[in-house]
């Protein structure tokens, strides 16, 4: 048998990964036996790209309907693959506050929509408590699909989905963002591993919003003795938020 270059071998799995694609309606792979004498993760990358294309049409979203319906299919990282829905984010359009946590969880994996768990009640009684009513914002997670085991999300499917986030957040033109707990701050800050007293308190400038972490409400459920000083960042959050649209009318 002629001998075949790296290249060729990576184009025969290009060719057979698209007619797999076609077979298997997109969704399942096998890689024939030449794969294996090439770098595993060359061939995956490879067959991956034409499995599962992936499609930039979302950049050009100028409303949320059509933002979701151009995302909701996305395969970019491989939480696709156990995800149960994709979890775009609810309420209202044309909020001045967004509320962001770091990822679904069971509950929302089956549902759809973001904190509706037991944290996602304690969430709706933190809001209300500074007169913000659930439907009055907009809650949305930096990751749009469920890490598995609920674990914490990785770099890669940070960087991948945030930009998601970012559109959302150029359509919705919040004022203000409450971002829940020490693993979504730090992910949107880029703050690295930094704790959550380091960024309670203050107020960051995040794509245009003002932004304030404070406790997940994860957390509180585990520990109400921390239930006094998340009053005290919504009762600042509330405080600024006031004065940013004092002059609104
Ligand atoms: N935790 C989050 O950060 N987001 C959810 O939607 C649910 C739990």
């Amino acid at each position: 048998m002629a001998e075949r270059t790296y290249e060729e071998i990576l184009q025969n799995v290009e060719r057979w990964a698209s007619q797999e694609a076609k077979r298997f309606g997109n969704t399942i792979a096998i890689l024939p036996t030449e794969a294996s004498t090439l770098q595993t993760e060359d061939v995956m990358a490879k067959a991956k790209a034409v499995l599962f294309p992936i499609n930039n049409n979302w950049e050009k979203a100028t409303d949320l309907e059509t933002l979701k319906s151009e995302i909701e299919g996305c395969t970019k990282c491989d939480l696709h693959l156990t995800r149960t829905k994709f979890v775009f984010g609810v309420g209202n359009p044309n909020a001045k506050v967004m509320v962001i946590g770091e990822a679904p969880g069971a509950e929302e994996d089956k549902r759809g929509e973001p904190f509706v768990g037991r944290g996602g009640q304690l969430l709706d009684k933190m809001l209300l408590a500074i007169n913000f009513p659930r439907e009055e914002v907009f809650i949305a997670n930096i990751l749009k699909s469920r890490p598995p085991g609920n674990r914490d999300p990785l770099a890669s499917e940070v960087d991948a989905c945030e930009p998601y986030l970012w559109k959302q957040i150029e359509i919705i033109k919040p004022k203000m963002i409450l971002c829940m707990g020490r693993i979504s701050g730090s992910n949107l800050l880029k703050t690295g591993s930094d704790s959550l007293a380091s960024m309670r308190g203050n107020v960051y400038d995040y794509h245009g919003a003002k932004l304030m972490v404070t406790y997940h409400p994860a957390a509180l459920l585990r520990n109400p003795n921390w239930k006094a000083g998340a009053w005290e960042d919504l009762q600042k959050f509330r405080k600024i938020y006031d004065e940013m649209t004092a002059s609104d009318g």
